[in-house]
């Protein structure tokens, strides 16, 4: 298989990478935790996988702690998972279900499904608490076709459906905002990289005909990716024409029966789209996947993710879905691989940094988006606690025409 780039990159491009300190920077980390992962939307849950009053989803990263609650009026709403007496989480579970009314596992502080405070334990103990100020702290929220996403911090995105906008024809034909979720719940796993070394195996499909069989069987050469413009990345193949060797291929080829729905590009392909700065949608005839992977220290970062099916699946439908998950779910371990790999390299005495082939020209892209919130990539690791000045010193500098 020899996929060629949709789009050659420009001559002498710049293939050498991030510098190896970036990925074990511990000041690096902090920096993006706030410039990236609180003030960037995330993806939490779809809305679906909160039909009913009380429903809910939880979701940690970076030190904090997400909350979607449907309420009684059906709206859906996001919270910080934080109770207002003194912190605890007001649910437990990553997801679940409340009756009428949360109640914090501490003290036992009541809130309403839309947030505002119901009541204390033991009231005549405390002053008397504003139901409305002393509901739970809201969240930032938006819906992108049913997908819930949140931000903890105002960031440079606008809304998610402005940075998904070019996608937006094209994604008209499939039903995202219908699907239901698998009924698996969310998947999450644990990685030993920095998760940056996540981001710079997804963002190229270089690898994919020698560590992924299974995408390679399904595929052909008919892969491409797209680079990253304007916070997004695009990656597509068509299925190949031969019936498939592995098992799974081959059954899922001659199972899938696609949408009605789909037109002739999209009935036999599968569409990533990625989303700056940690997440990619997987979008099948047959299912929608998100993945999304979040530092949890210096060298371990957690992945999650989660399948969503197709209303009214019937049985062929569903066997193809499985199909695909089956083909997904090796891919994930081959790449988890590659990715712990790659962060092992950059501790190597021998490790002279990277050199990118055009097929990889995505890898970059990413990088550039990254390097315009922090420019101190462009540079050698600064001294010891000057990292945060030094970056925040360089993009004051900065022509703000980029
Ligand atoms: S921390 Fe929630 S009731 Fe005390
Ligand atoms: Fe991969």
């Amino acid at each position: 298989m020899t996929a060629s780039p949709k789009t050659a990159p420009p001559p002498d491009w710049d293939r050498s990478g991030l510098p190896a300190w970036s990925f074990f920077s511990a000041e690096m980390l902090e920096l993006e935790k706030e410039v990236l992962f609180r003030s960037h939307w995330q993806a939490v849950c779809h809305s679906n996988d909160i039909p009913n009053a009380g429903d809910f989803v939880t979701l940690d990263f970076v030190g904090e702690r997400a909350l979607i609650l449907r309420g009684q009026d059906g709206e859906v709403r996001a919270f910080h998972n934080l109770c207002r007496h003194r912190g605890s989480r007001v649910v437990a579970e990553s997801s679940g279900t409340c009756r009428s009314a949360i109640v914090c596992p501490f003290h036992g502080w009541a809130y309403n499904l839309d947030g505002t405070l119901r009541g204390a334990a033991q009231p005549a103990t405390l002053p008397s608490l504003d139901p409305v100020k002393m509901g739970l702290k809201p969240l930032e929220m938006d819906i992108w076709n049913g997908f819930v996403f949140v931000r903890f911090k105002p960031g440079p995105q606008p809304s998610v459906s402005e940075v998904m906008a070019r996608f937006a024809p094209e994604l008209a034909q499939y039903d995202l905002a219908d699907m239901v979720p698998d009924g698996k719940g969310f998947w999450t796993t644990e990685i030993t990289a920095n998760w940056k070394c996540v981001r710079d195996v997804d963002n190229e499909g270089y690898h994919v005909p020698m560590a992924h069989p299974g995408l390679a069987d399904l595929f052909g050469s008919n892969y491409y990716d797209e680079p990253f413009s304007n916070g997004t990345s695009r990656s597509f193949s068509k299925f190949s024409a031969s019936n498939g060797r592995l098992w799974s291929v081959r059954n899922y080829k001659a199972i899938m029966e696609p949408p009605a729905a789909l037109d002739d590009d999209h009935k036999d392909a599968w569409l990533y789209i990625g989303m700056f700065p940690n997440l990619v949608f997987g979008i099948y005839p047959d299912s929608v996947i998100f993945y999304q992977e979040f530092p949890l220290a210096n060298g371990k970062t957690i992945q999650r993710g989660a399948t969503y099916r197709h209303k009214d699946e019937d049985r062929r439908m569903r066997l193809a879905r499985y199909l695909s998950m089956r083909i997904d779910r090796l891919t994930s371990k081959e790449d988890e691989q590659l990715i712990e790999w790659t962060w092992e390299a950059a501790f190597s005495s021998g490790y002279d940094g990277v050199v990118l082939s055009d097929l990889e020209y995505g890898v970059k892209t990413y990088h550039d988006a990254l390097r315009r919130l922090f420019p101190v990539l462009s540079s050698d690791e600064p001294p010891a606690g000057t990292l945060a000045q030094q970056n925040a010193a360089l993009l004051s500098a900065k022509v703000p025409a980029e």
